[in-house]
């Protein structure tokens, strides 16, 4: 079976929907138990092999044992992972048809010596918007390290991680700019690291390493310089500016996995981090993933086992809250891994303009080079999406609303109208924002709604002329200190709490490549997880304390701050945004008491007997007796679904709702002298919400200290859900189908497919879109007479992500060529042809914490009669 991902066009064009197919990548027709098969994305022919640990076997001998019964194999060793934490290579395997092909993996997977092999998955480039500005004078009032207690380390404390190294995974950085050293090397701020990549590779290519992990990509390149502003963020620091990253003396390493655009694949993160650990770094910040909720695959194992040696590894939870609940990502999806959410600066850098008739001025953000010169305002109609709308806008700049088409339709149109600028006006009484306008060819600006009505009044009552100002001011956000809305919502899909901890990661000013101008904002929790680092490496310097991530996490979680969920309102955000809250690094480093676990997971309804209590402790490591109330702080609830309005589909962005839990507790007030410890037996009491809703509520368990002055508060995230994840329903109403290789046309039931094996065109599809993630996906083949099966059309499919309302996943298909591999698998390397006749395929995937062995936790499917035809 080869599976494509089907993408489907936005729900706003009109009339009938088209489906366009985009081939991924065929997937093997391999059962082995040690084949780790994936989902989709995955890179077509190319292999990660896991051998046993304390096994000798050298790349070169594998190579010629695979070569030597396979002559026409190409075989290309991309990545040699020879350590203890993961025992491997990487490779290449071409040059042979698909039953050669198969054969060969099937030999590979033979070998006494080989534990596991996975195919190399793509890994997506970071896609974040630049704001390129400049912060004459300014720069320090838009620092976010107030709202980090990073100022008070560094003033107080007198600490900016000197000697701590902190290792990048990321673009590669330009260490020429000024505020990052100006050099690569002993004696520099970036002293280690190396290209694993260079700038050609693009994901599905040969990488071509060098020791030098320089971005030195161009700005036509469509690079996007996201390692030099993350670097930025950790230990720049420029002295004519008074820019200063939150570690401004640490030492950098930069390992370079992409090139200058493009994607990676996983097995280039295995190798970074495994080099990143080799050099022996003090904490890891890693802001790369993937949109799954689930928790596998190599590089997140490597991630995970990096950790347990002590190493902290900081790696962002994800962008995609809009898409809702359970959008954190791996592999920050790890045990213990710290998968970090976004909080909003406090204040940003915005660009203002004058309209004659408005007295204040308008503020905008833009992410557009060029500038919308001074001129008059016209109305481009209403949205500008449907050029017969659209009144002649020669010279002029087009004011219009938000919605309905993209940003860069909305300015092709305008441009075609003769516009010479763009302003988009928010919905829903939204305030500034910034659109983003890859293709426009005239620049585009977002303002507020109420900015957009009052503009628009003023064109209809007379000449509006508009002045832009040449500087940029600095201005309060309004979502400043709370989570960002584009930073991904948990729980992992085995519901673990994730996100961990919250840095600053919305509108952060930092360095930029020089080709991109030097300075310039981004936003994302790419940015947040540096700020994250960064902390780390300064608790590190401050308490002298290398590879110790229990204790060095304890502390910043135990000592997080807890965010409102909106500003003005009492309401606590949920730990599913904000993890264990935003890192107070000075409180990090002068608590003395620590709470363990330092999160808890009360599972669902299915496993509430098993998860309702359970013990935290809380020791003194301080000098002085210490006295603690211990309260239950309920935060506000994820509410995922609205069955209402959109069934089992997540809500995006998601909802909330105020239903709170009761945690009973075995102890309210505890004393402890220096040196004593506690233990609290916590049992909750999940909100008697229905259960069909499956609510995730949440809080803190707060040790609220007798005396703040000499011992401060402690606090430990809880959340559970009401209701079983396992009778969420996985596939979405009117899917699967069956189809054809243009994917919307739905043979039912009823319908009789055929498939002419000598013409391509006529393969069967199966397409399915996914409300809830499955860990197994399997498709037997049934004789359509009999209705038995006589075996399975592929290798189990695992841990597959839910789709979700975006266009390019809101469905996937698989197509069938009409083989199968029967039940005794362990002589077949590659399907064998059905003969031809008429079968049925039958589905089945695994619900969501679902028992495999229990046939009720199975959601099955049958299609029509295929017949196939030679
Ligand atoms: C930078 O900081 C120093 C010391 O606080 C101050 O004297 C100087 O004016 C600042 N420069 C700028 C450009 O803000
Ligand atoms: C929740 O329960 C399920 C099913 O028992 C289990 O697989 C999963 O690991 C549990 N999650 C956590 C975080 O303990
Ligand atoms: C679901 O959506 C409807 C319509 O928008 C709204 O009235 C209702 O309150 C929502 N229900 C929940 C549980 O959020
Ligand atoms: C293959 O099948 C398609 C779809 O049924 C049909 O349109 C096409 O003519 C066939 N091609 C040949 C060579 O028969
Ligand atoms: C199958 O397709 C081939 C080539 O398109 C055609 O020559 C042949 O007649 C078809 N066979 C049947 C049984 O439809």
């Amino acid at each position: 079976m080869k599976r494509r991902s089907f993408s489907v066009l936005p729900f706003f064009t009109a009339g009938v929907c088209l489906a366009v197919l985009v081939l991924v990548a065929p997937s093997e027709a391999i059962s082995h138990p040690k084949y780790q098969a994936s989902s989709d994305n995955v890179v077509p022919n190319r292999y990660i092999v896991e051998f046993d640990y304390g096994d000798s076997t050298s790349a070169n001998s594998f190579v010629h044992s695979v070569q030597n019964k396979f002559k026409k194999a190409k075989i290309h060793i991309a990545h040699q992972f020879d350590h203890d934490l993961f025992n491997g290579i990487s490779f290449g395997l071409n040059g042979l048809d698909n039953k050669e092909h198969d054969a060969a993996l099937k030999s590979v997977l033979d070998q006494d010596s080989v534990k596991a092999v996975y195919p190399v998955r793509v890994i997506k480039r970071p896609d974040i918007t630049i704001r390129k500005v400049s912060s004459k004078g300014k720069t320090p009032s838009i620092l976010p390290h107030a709202m980090t207690q990073v100022d008070r380390v560094h003033s107080e404390l007198k600490k900016f991680g000197k000697g701590i190294k902190v290792g990048v995974v990321d673009t590669g950085i330009d260490y020429l700019h000024p505020a990052l050293g100006g050099g690569f090397g002993k004696g520099f701020k970036v002293q280690y690291g190396y290209d694993l990549v260079g700038n050609d590779y693009t994901g599905g290519n040969t990488p071509v390493p060098d020791d030098d992990p320089l971005d030195s990509c161009t700005a036509e390149s469509g690079a996007s310089g996201h390692g030099t502003h993350v670097s930025g963020i950790i230990a720049g620091y420029d002295s004519k500016t008074n820019f200063t990253g939150v570690a401004p003396q640490a030492t950098l390493g930069m390992w370079r996995v992409f090139g200058c655009k493009g994607n990676t694949g996983n097995d280039v993160l295995v190798k970074s981090f495994l080099m990143a650990y080799d050099a022996g770094m003090d904490v890891i910040s890693v802001s790369i993933g993937e949109n799954n909720a689930w928790s596998n695959g190599p590089d997140t194992i490597v991630a995970q086992r990096i950790a347990e040696k002590g190493i902290p590894f900081i790696v962002a939870a994800g962008n995609a809250g809009a898409d809702g609940a359970f959008t954190v990502g791996m592999p920050s999806t790890a045990k213990d891994i710290w998968s970090t959410a976004s909080v909003d600066n406090n204040y940003h850098l915005v660009d203002l303009f004058k309209a004659s008739s408005i007295s204040k001025k308008i503020v905008y953000l833009t992410s557009s080079g060029s500038k919308i010169p001074d001129g008059t305002a016209a109305s481009g109609g209403t949205d500008a999406c449907d050029p017969s709308t659209i009144p002649k806008l020669t010279g002029k700049i087009a004011l219009v609303q938000r919605g309905t088409c993209t940003f860069d339709e909305k300015a092709a149109n305008a441009a075609k109208a003769g516009a010479i600028g763009l302003i988009v006006y928010n919905s829903n009484n939204g305030d500034s924002f910034t659109p983003s306008n890859p293709e426009a060819t005239i620049p585009v600006i977002g303002i507020s709604t109420a900015d957009g009505l009052a503009l628009l009044a003023g064109i209809k009552s007379g000449t509006e002329t508009l002045k832009f100002d040449t500087t940029q001011a600095v201005y309060p956000l309004v979502t400043g200190n709370t989570v960002s809305d584009f930073s991904s919502v948990g729980a992992s899909y085995e519901l673990d709490l994730k996100p961990n901890v919250a840095g600053i990661g919305g509108q952060i000013y930092s360095t930029l490549p020089r080709f991109l101008g030097s300075w310039g904002i981004m936003s994302g929790t790419s940015m947040a997880t540096p700020y994250v680092a960064g902390s780390v490496a300064l608790f590190i310097e401050a308490k002298g304390l290398k590879k110790n991530n229990k204790v060095i996490s304890e502390q910043f979680k135990n000592y997080a701050l807890k965010l409102v969920h909106v500003n003005g309102e009492s309401a606590i955000e949920s730990p599913l945004l904000q993890g264990a809250g935003l890192v107070q690094v000075y409180d990090a480093i002068a608590g003395k008491v620590r709470v363990s676990p330092t999160q808890l997971s009360f599972n669902d309804s299915s496993s509430f007997n098993k998860y309702k209590t359970q013990t935290v402790s809380i020791y003194n490591a301080g000098k002085v007796r210490a006295t603690f109330k211990v309260i239950n702080e309920p935060s506000i609830s994820v509410a995922p679904y609205n069955r209402s309005v959109q069934g089992y589909a997540l809500l995006a962005p998601t909802g909330f709702s105020n239903a709170k839990a009761k945690l009973i507790f075995s102890k309210t007030s505890i004393t402890l002298n220096p040196g004593q410890k506690a233990t609290v037996r916590v049992t909750v009491v999940p909100p008697k919400t229905n259960p069909k809703d499956h609510i995730m509520y949440g809080g803190y368990i707060r040790f609220k200290s007798g005396n703040r002055k000499t011992t401060l508060d402690t606090t430990v995230p809880y959340f559970g859900v009401v209701g079983k994840q396992r009778d969420l329903p996985l596939f979405d109403a009117k899917y699967p189908y069956l189809s054809d290789s243009d994917g919307t046309n739905v043979f039912s039931k009823s319908d009789t497919y055929t498939y002419n094996r000598s013409n391509s065109t006529t393969i069967p599809y199966i397409i399915y879109r996914l409300l809830t993630p499955t860990a197994k996906f399997d498709v037997d083949v049934l004789n359509a007479k009999t209705k038995k099966s006589i075996g399975k059309t592929m290798t189990d499919s695992v841990y597959l992500p839910a789709n979700t309302l975006e266009t390019d996943n809101y469905i996937s298909g698989a197509s069938w060529d009409a083989t199968y591999i029967p039940p005794s698998f362990s002589d077949v390397s590659s399907g064998i042809p059905v003969p031809s006749g008429t079968y049925i395929l039958h589905l089945r995937a695994l619900k969501l914490l679902g028992n495999p062995k229990d046939s009720k936790d199975w959601e099955t499917f049958q299609t029509g009669p295929i017949v196939v035809k030679n």
